[in-house]
């Protein structure tokens, strides 16, 4: 018996002493100390020893499986260290290889074009106020001095989401909401997106974005409206710029008057890109209609002022030379990366 106990104990512990891996252990731990293990059958076997003996057998049984079990407890800890020293040297890290460049992104410059306005206004002391993109008939028409049947109202009159309320067309509905919450002095902008039946084409799109502009105070004259529109495009364009004003119609200015901007790629002798005219129209103004103020509860005796809208992708196009707009909204990295 006790020659076969050390024989198992030998066989066992050279294997343990061998093993390169975890799963030989294993094998071993099941071989010699499992259910059919090899000690096992030694202790079922005990029956057949004598009585006075089983003591000192049961004794030697211990004694060999403890010798097996923390061998393999260290075995198993020395495989385990030395596999995560290989790793750690497998993981090293290389600091001198070039690393994944992070593509951080940029304003567009319809953006651009707006924060340039924002700054030239906001240094002339007016104040940014936005509305809303669903708005009612009411602020974006009738208010404005459209009625219903206007014919001003033809190439706007679309997206209704009910009978009363459309997708705002221009910004001008803010002038609207701007006095009859507030009373003059008035000095506001509004940017913001709006919606027409218009077809895409390289100067058309159904969505675009405007900047209003409103002024209310006592004494403003369409001079007020001049120069301050001269400054405007002297400070986004530069001194030399010259503009031109032309006599329009809008239903809620009178005298009403679109401006244009000598065309900066031929300095006025037409080109391709003002169409042959020398001029490329930037926006449309005009002194508030009385009519407007009464509907605002503003007193027209009393005050008076002046009003514009700029087209923004127009801003942008002039600035940045783009001659056709769906370059704006195609998303095109070829061409967004530019302005970076
Ligand atoms: N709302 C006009 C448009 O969408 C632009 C405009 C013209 C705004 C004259 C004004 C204005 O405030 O006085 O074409």
């Amino acid at each position: 018996m006790r020659d076969k106990l050390e024989a198992i104990k030998a066989e066992a512990l050279a294997k343990i002493e061998s093993a390169e891996v975890v799963s030989t252990l294993n094998d071993v731990k099941v071989a010699i100390l499992g259910k059919k293990g090899e000690l096992t059958q030694v202790l079922k076997s005990m029956k057949d020893v004598a009585p006075e003996d089983r003591p000192k057998v049961g004794q030697m049984v211990n004694e060999a499986r403890q010798a097996i079990e923390t061998a393999l407890d260290e075995k198993t800890k020395a495989i385990n260290r030395a596999l995560r020293a290989e790793k750690m040297k497998r993981e090293t890290i290389d600091v001198t290889l070039p690393g994944v460049k992070k593509l951080t992104g940029h304003r567009h410059p319809n953006q651009i074009a707006l924060e340039d306005l924002e700054r030239v206004f906001i240094g002339m002391g007016y104040e940014i106020v936005e509305g809303p993109e669903v708005e009612y008939d009411k602020y974006n028409f009738e208010l404005l001095n459209i009625p219903a049947n206007h014919p001003a109202k033809d190439e706007q009159d679309t997206f209704y989401i009910t009978d009363e309320i459309l997708l705002r067309t221009q910004t001008s509905s803010v002038q609207i909401r701007t006095m009859l919450k507030n009373k003059p002095p008035i000095a506001i902008i509004s940017p913001g997106r709006v919606y027409r039946p218009d077809a895409v084409d390289g100067t058309h799109s159904p969505i675009f974005h405007q900047c209003e502009g409103l002024v209310i105070d006592k004494n403003i004259t369409f001079g007020d409206l001049k120069g301050t529109l001269e400054t405007f495009a002297k400070r986004l364009y530069g001194d030399d710029v010259k503009l031109r004003f032309r006599p329009h119609h809008f239903p809620y200015t009178e005298p009403s008057a679109e401006v244009d901007l000598q065309c900066f790629k031929c300095g006025g002798k037409g080109c391709p890109l003002c169409k042959g005219e020398g001029w490329i129209e930037m926006l449309g103004s005009g002194i508030v209609h009385p009519q407007v103020l009464i509907n605002c509860g503003i007193d027209p005796e009393e005050y008076s002022g002046f009003a514009f809208g700029i087209g923004l992708e127009r801003i942008a196009m002039m600035r940045y030379n783009i001659d056709d707009m769906r370059l704006l909204y195609e998303n095109d990295q070829r061409f967004l990366a530019q302005f970076r």
